[in-house]
């Protein structure tokens, strides 16, 4: 927690915001999209008196060329009629509304300012060269744009004098371009034959292409709609910091989507606990009259009415429609790194200010930018695109990027090296909040006179969850009822719990649909806690083949030991060996949702112990287990 600092959160949440639509210039740089840029500046008429000339003869001085973007340059510090120019965003203001030219320079800075929300667009103009088929720059920047989430483009075949206005060459990129832009789910609206330096179709129609009849770029422009505000989401704001200011506790953020009201009903996430907001905080250095509500865009700072643990990188939103809760997530992925990505590579996620460190458990697929499909591939080349499934150590708290399109974005890197980004879809995945959150209310907990210390005392060893993961026929149940005869035998009090043995009765009433697994986790988790609270060993022997509920119920073990412990043997071994015939069955579509076949399994990505049972025998396997056990319980005099 830091002291109060309000000149870092500066925003006034009271000032409403104007219509603003974005529009990003996309294409490849030699394209002319500066100088598209210069001449539709000039044609509307928004550039000072004698401005075009002064540049001119500023070149012939400086014995250059005059070219059209020069203009943008030269406006860099100066406000123009309705123009501004800044940081590369040109900003076009009219009474109707401000539109916002953001060029989308190499794709290495473009994903940054994508990932960073610098370049959420409304709508795109995808700039080509008459003279060239499609570049793999535009194809990237297509890609790009559709991967954040722009449906509204328009695309410009520029240096059309250069094909000495041919409607054939014309037609041809036009095609090209459709059929590509049709395949990665786009569609341009229109294609305008242009010729940046002197204008044709820009703002003024050309009379040198009759054959062209559809609208100016400019028309083009002026069909693009502002996309809904992003306070019209479901609230989310990601935890930047809680400051401490006197007896207050400040919790201070950027709203990313929705709005927020004083005295709403909050839920903070992961911890999956609610409050309601007491103050927004007001940014006046000297008082000021405290706001009452605040929306998408605006940074702000809030009190809440209980003394919650609030940390970096929690997600805030109201109580009904709720982020998911998740340690894995599928997502569309551009990779710069110059090392290819694989499976199983670790790095840091970014969310905005929740950090992370997270594995790449499988690719789903490559997309191949020339032949505008996606592929199975095993690695993901520098400045490749892909589909990837990944894996986060800690539970998370994220939203598809659909439903917050800012906070749906995040960003990989490794030290200060950023290695990609991304956006994030959660096809096909669980949410773990249900399962985390008690419906039952008025309940307390009752503390036990025995201490844990008094039991370990008496066994002589300390109460432990060993819990074994695998793939079925792996051989966890045989592990896990050797070891547990050698210990008993040895005199330590152990029990097995074993998922076949519980489906018979606890767990009868559940399948094997992700929904019934992520439950028989749950219930096996608490039992094996109740065990180990005990004062028992318990070794459990579930497939458990989802990664974050091994996570969960290592949580729910609270204080007790637990150690997670691979029994591998990959999907072919198994199939061979097929103890109980259910993987032929399987196999035949006689069991649907079987692990391994048409189940998934999520390997451990840091198993606290590994036994290998394609390399041991059976009977070493036990002794490896037996030894780790003995090894994590015994007591110290
Ligand atoms: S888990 O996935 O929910 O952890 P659990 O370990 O309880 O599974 O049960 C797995 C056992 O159930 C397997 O060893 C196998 O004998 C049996 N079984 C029956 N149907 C399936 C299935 N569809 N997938 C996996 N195991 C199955």
């Amino acid at each position: 927690m830091r002291e109060a600092s309000p000149s870092r959160l500066t925003q006034n949440p009271d000032v409403p915001s104007r219509q603003r639509l974005t529009i990003v210039l996309a294409g490849h740089v030699d394209h002319g999209k500066s100088t598209i840029v210069g001449r539709l500046l000039h044609d509307l008429g928004r550039l000072p008196d004698g401005k075009i000339d002064e540049l001119r003869s500023t070149c012939e001085r400086r014995r250059i060329a005059f070219e059209w973007a020069f203009v943008t340059d030269a406006l860099q510090a100066e406000r123009a009629q309705g123009v501004t120019i800044d940081a590369g965003h040109i900003w076009l203001h009219d009474p109707k509304r401000d539109t916002v030219l953001i060029d989308a320079p190499g794709h290495h800075q473009f994903i940054r300012n994508m990932v960073s929300g610098a370049a959420m667009g409304d709508a795109a103009l995808l700039i080509l060269d008459a003279r060239e088929s499609l570049c793999e720059q535009a194809r990237r920047h297509a890609y790009l744009l559709h991967l954040i989430g722009i449906r509204q483009v328009a695309a410009v075949i520029n240096k059309m004098d250069l094909v000495d206005f041919n409607q054939e060459a014309y037609d041809n990129l036009a095609e090209e371009l459709t059929r590509y832009l049709f395949r990665i789910g786009l569609t341009a609206s229109v294609v305008v034959p242009t010729v940046g330096p002197d204008g044709d179709n820009i703002v003024q129609r050309s009379n040198r292409m009759d054959w062209y009849k559809g609208p100016t770029l400019l028309e083009a422009m002026d069909t693009f709609a502002p996309l809904p505000s992003a306070s019209r989401y479901s609230l989310r704001m990601r935890v930047q910091d809680v400051y401490r200011d006197g007896e207050k506790r400040i919790i201070a953020g950027r709203i990313s989507a929705g709005r927020l009201n004083l005295g709403d009903e909050i839920m903070i996430s992961p911890s999956n606990t609610t409050a309601s907001v007491l103050s927004l905080e007001s940014w006046q250095p000297n008082g000021g009259t405290a706001p009452t509500t605040a929306e998408a865009g605006q940074s702000v700072g809030l009190t809440i009415n209980k003394p919650l643990f609030v940390a970096r990188g929690d997600l805030i939103s109201h109580t009904l429609d709720l982020p998911f809760e998740t340690h894995a997530f599928t997502a569309n992925i551009f990779w710069f790194s110059e090392t290819p990505l694989v499976e199983g590579r670790t790095f840091t996620i970014k969310f905005c200010c929740l950090e992370t460190k997270a594995t790449v458990k499988s690719i789903v697929h490559v997309f191949d930018l020339d032949a505008g499909e996606s592929r199975p591939g095993e690695q993901v080349p520098r400045n490749g695109l892909a589909q990837i499934k990944i894996y986060s150590h800690s539970l998370l708290a994220i939203d598809a990027f659909d439903k917050d399109p800012e906070g749906g974005r995040f960003m990989m890197t490794d030290g200060h090296a950023v290695l990609g980004g991304g956006t994030l879809t959660l096809d096909g995945l669980l949410d773990m909040r249900p399962a985390a959150t008690p419906k039952s209310q008025n309940i307390s907990t009752i503390s036990h006179h025995v201490t844990a210390e008094e039991r370990t005392r008496r066994n002589g060893c300390r109460g432990a969850i060993f819990w074994l993961t695998g793939l079925s026929g792996a051989g966890k149940s045989t592990i896990a009822m050797g070891a547990e005869n050698a210990l008993f035998h040895l005199g330590y009090p152990i029990y097995v719990l074993d998922g076949d043995n519980l489906r018979h009765g606890l767990n009868a009433d559940l399948g094997f649909s992700p929904e019934d697994r992520v439950e028989n986790i749950r219930r096996a988790g608490e039992v094996a806690a109740l065990f180990a609270n005990a004062g028992m060993i318990v070794i459990t022997a579930f497939i458990s083949p989802y990664l974050s509920e091994r996570q969960r119920v290592r949580t729910m073990a609270k204080e007790t030991p637990f150690h997670e412990i691979y029994i591998r043997a990959d999907i072919q071994t198994c199939e061979e060996r097929d103890p109980k015939g259910l993987y032929a069955r399987a196999r035949k579509g006689e069991i649907a949702e079987f692990t391994g076949i048409s189940a998934p399994y999520e390997e451990p990505v840091e198993a606290d112990l590994t036994i290998d049972t394609q390399d041991l025998s059976p009977d070493d396997s036990i002794e490896m287990l037996v030894d780790y056990i003995r090894a994590q319980v015994a007591v110290s005099d």
